[in-house]
C-alpha cells in the first residue's frame, strides 16, 4: 500500500495493470468498423452524403457506376483509405488516381468532393473520405437497383497514394484463376467475385478495355475478330463503334448492360451465357464451372443476388481499413492533411463492434 501510496503501483496493482493490457490489446489491434459510427458525433452524414449522390445521379445517372466502382477501386488497393482520391503522392511519383485502371475511366471524384464539403460544413474533421466513398457507394447502390444495407463505419484515411499499387486490380484480360488469387489476397472468395461481379450491369466502359476481343492489333493492317465467348453481332456492333487504332485515351464509351445501363439488375447474369460479356474477364465466369453455376443461380433469382450483393459490399468495405488512432480524417480527400495538424476522429466514448471488439475512436 505505501508503494502505491508512493506513486509506484503494488505487486497486486502492476500484475492488474498487465492483465488489463493483455485483456485490451486483441480488442485495440482488431478495431473494427461499425454502424452508426457518426450517430452521436455527425448525426447527419449519411444524410449528407445521400443529398449528394442523388444531386449528381440526377444531372447524370451514369455517377452511381463511377462510385460503386471508386469504393472498389478504393478497397482493392491498400484497403478502403480514399487513397484512391489523392492526387498528390506525398512520397513522390504518380498516385493511383494516376495509373491506368483508373485514369481516365474512374469517375465521381467532384461528387466526393461535394459530400466532404456538404460534411466539413456540418461537423467539421470528423467524418473521414473512406467513409464517404462507402457510404457513397451504398447510396448509388440504393438508387440503381434499391438494395440497401447499412454501412460500418470508422475508416480512416491513408497517407501513401502509389500507381505501382493498382497492380492488385483486376485487368479486363484476367483468367478465372487471376481473378480468384486477386479477390483471395483480398479475402473474398469466388462466390465474392462472381456476386461483386455483377455490378457490371450499370456503367460504362471506354474502348481499350475491350478492342482486343474483337481487331487483332498486331496485325497489318488490322484484322477483324472475335474473341471465343463473345457473340458475333456483339463483336461486330463493338468493332463498328472502337476503331482498332483505339488507345487508352480515345474516348469512346459503351454500356456495359445495352439494355438497362443504369439499373443493377441481374442482367450481367443473363448477359454472360449469351456471349455479351464485354470483357474478356466477364466471360470467365461463364468458361470455370463452379463460378458458371453461381452465374446460373444469380440470373435466375435475382432477389438471391441482391441480398448477396449487399454481403458482398459490406464485405469488401472491410478490407484492410485503418481505424481508431490509425490514419487521419483527411479534410480535403485529394490531399493528405499538413504534416502539422493531427486530427483525431471524433467518436463517442468506445463502443462494442459488429464482432464484438472494441472501437478504438
Ligand atoms: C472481377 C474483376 C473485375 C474486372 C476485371 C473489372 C474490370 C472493369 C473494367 C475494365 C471496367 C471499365 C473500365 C473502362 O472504362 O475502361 C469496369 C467498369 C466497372 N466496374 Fe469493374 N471489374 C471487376 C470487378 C468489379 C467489382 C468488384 C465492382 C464493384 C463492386 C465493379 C464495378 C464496376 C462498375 C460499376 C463499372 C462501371 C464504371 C463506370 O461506369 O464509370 N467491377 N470494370
Amino acid at each position: 500500500m505505501r508503494a502505491a501510496r508512493q506513486g509506484k503501483p503494488a505487486a497486486g496493482g502492476v500484475a492488474l495493470l498487465v492483465a488489463l493490457a493483455v485483456w485490451l490489446l486483441p480488442a485495440v489491434a482488431r478495431a473494427q468498423l461499425r454502424v452508426g459510427f457518426y450517430d452521436t458525433t455527425c448525426p447527419n452524414a449519411e444524410a449528407l452524403v445521400r443529398q449528394a449522390v442523388a444531386a449528381a445521379f440526377a444531372r447524370d445517372a451514369g455517377t452511381a457506376a463511377g462510385l460503386i466502382r471508386l469504393h472498389f477501386h478504393d478497397c482493392f488497393v491498400r484497403g478502403c483509405d480514399a487513397s484512391v482520391l489523392l492526387t498528390v503522392n506525398p512520397g513522390g511519383g504518380q498516385t493511383e488516381r494516376d495509373a491506368a485502371p483508373n485514369n481516365p475511366s474512374l469517375r465521381g471524384f467532384d461528387v466526393i468532393d461535394a459530400a466532404k464539403a456538404a460534411v466539413e460544413q456540418s461537423c467539421p474533421r470528423t467524418v473521414s473520405c473512406a467513409d464517404i466513398v462507402a457510404f457513397a457507394a451504398r447510396d448509388s447502390a440504393a438508387l440503381t437497383g434499391s438494395v440497401s444495407y447499412q454501412v460500418p463505419a470508422g475508416r480512416r484515411d491513408g497517407h501513401v497514394s502509389n500507381a505501382s499499387d493498382t497492380v492488385d486490380l483486376p485487368p479486363p484480360t484476367s483468367t478465372a484463376k487471376e481473378l480468384t488469387d486477386l479477390f483471395a489476397a483480398k479475402n473474398l472468395s469466388v462466390e465474392d467475385m462472381v456476386v461483386l461481379s455483377g455490378a457490371h450491369t450499370v456503367g460504362r466502359s471506354f474502348c481499350e478495355s475491350f478492342v482486343d476481343r474483337v481487331w487483332n492489333r498486331s496485325a497489318k493492317p488490322p484484322a477483324a475478330i472475335v474473341d471465343a465467348g463473345l457473340s458475333s453481332s456483339y463483336a461486330s456492333l463493338l468493332r463498328a463503334l472502337c476503331p482498332s487504332n483505339t488507345t487508352r485515351a480515345t474516348p469512346i464509351t459503351t454500356a456495359m448492360d445495352p439494355g438497362t445501363p443504369n439499373v443493377l439488375d441481374n442482367n450481367y447474369y443473363k448477359l454472360l451465357p449469351r456471349g455479351m460479356g464485354l470483357f474478356f474477364s466477364d466471360n470467365q465466369l461463364r468458361v470455370d464451372t463452379a463460378m458458371a453455376a453461381l452465374v446460373s443461380s444469380f440470373a435466375a433469382n435475382e432477389t438471391l443476388w441482391k441480398e448477396k450483393f449487399a454481403a458482398a459490399m459490406v464485405k469488401m468495405g472491410r478490407i484492410q481499413v485503418q481505424t481508431g488512432t490509425c490514419g487521419e480524417v483527411r479534410l480535403n480527400c485529394s490531399v493528405v492533411n499538413p504534416s502539422s495538424s493531427t486530427i483525431e476522429l471524433g467518436s463517442s466514448a468506445p463502443a462494442a463492434d459488429e464482432d464484438g471488439g472494441v472501437a478504438t475512436s
